[in-house]
């Protein structure tokens, strides 16, 4: 699954559930603000949030560092890491965070299209045309626009945008973190890398499918004072305030979305369980 658990919300160690859907963890390297909300602007600081919430993990920093302290296995990591078998709460996060950053998703077919070394099928093309393609009726120029939130290589900006889901948003988002009404369901623009693999989707795990995705973009989205410009009065057809893609176009994006499935990712042993490893080396 990508570094994700497959469910809309994940259960904590008391057993409630999380506020939000695990994110995917595919390149972090690259974003700026981490969580839905872009709170920490870390990956040292955001591993401590997960360790410590009462509702994930539940546990204090000191306890991991005195439970790490003794186990067998892991002084000698530290050491070998930080050259000090002694192990702290700071070279936990360092440590985690480093992990982090060395899952880099970069070898999908789309990948390997941009290095000139994949040919996409025709509904392949057809389908990244339209995501990348801001549509204009009059010059007809048929697009999706998803581009605008989740261009480029990385298939996300660094921005934070409310997508249109509720009319009465349910979750302050971006709001919670910087009290600005402006902010208000406004979310992190996710990566869409391994996305096919990632379901369900949306901070709160909404949508079960891709083709419930591309229907909410194409005609559901809803209005309020914070949607987004890039989804407002977009539209393939004349006058109409839905995208108007037909159901074939929204197939064909689906199969360019699949071009993101990395499985040179998902299969990197350096990625796997490391009891499993340690154990077998
Ligand atoms: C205005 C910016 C914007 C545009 C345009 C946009 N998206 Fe998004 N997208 C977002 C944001 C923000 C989220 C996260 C919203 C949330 O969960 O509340 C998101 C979430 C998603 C997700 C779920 C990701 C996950 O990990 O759960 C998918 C899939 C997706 N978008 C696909 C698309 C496609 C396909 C298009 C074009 C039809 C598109 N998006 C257009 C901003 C945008």
């Amino acid at each position: 699954m990508a570094f994700t658990d497959g469910k809309a919300l994940s259960e904590g160690v008391d057993k409630s559930l999380t506020a939000r859907s695990s994110m995917s963890l595919a390149n972090l390297l690259w974003v700026r603000n981490f969580f839905w909300d872009g709170r920490s602007p870390g990956l040292e600081e955001q591993a401590v949030f997960p360790l410590t919430n009462e509702h994930e993990m539940g546990q204090s920093l000191e306890a991991s560092v005195s439970k790490l302290r003794t186990s067998t296995l892991y002084p000698p990591l530290f050491k070998s890491a930080f050259g000090s078998d002694i192990i702290s709460e700071n070279q936990i996060r360092k440590a985690l965070a480093q992990f982090e950053r060395t899952l880099i998703s970069a070898d999908s077919n789309y990948d390997k299209y941009l290095a000139g070394n994949y040919k996409p099928s025709e509904q392949e093309q057809h389908g990244m045309d339209l995501f990348q393609n801001a549509p204009n009726a009059e010059k007809l120029i048929r697009g999706a626009n998803c581009e605008h939130c989740h261009g480029g290589p990385k298939t996300f900006k660094e921005l934070f945008h409310n997508n249109g889901l509720d009319s009465v948003v349910t979750d302050a988002g971006r709001e919670k973190f910087t009290s600005q009404p402006t902010d208000r369901g406004r979310f992190r623009v996710p990566t869409l890398r391994n996305i096919a693999l990632t379901a369900p989707y949306m901070h709160d795990g909404r949508f079960t499918t891709l083709e419930d995705v591309l229907d909410h973009y194409n005609e559901h989205i809803r209005q309020s004072p914070t949607l987004s410009s890039f989804l407002q009065n977009i539209s393939n057809k004349k006058g109409s305030k839905n995208l108007e893609l037909t159901k074939s176009e929204k197939t064909d994006i689906i199969s360019f979305l699949h071009m993101l499935t990395d499985s040179a990712f998902i299969t990197n042993p350096e990625f796997s369980d490391p009891h499993q490893t340690l154990k077998t080396q």
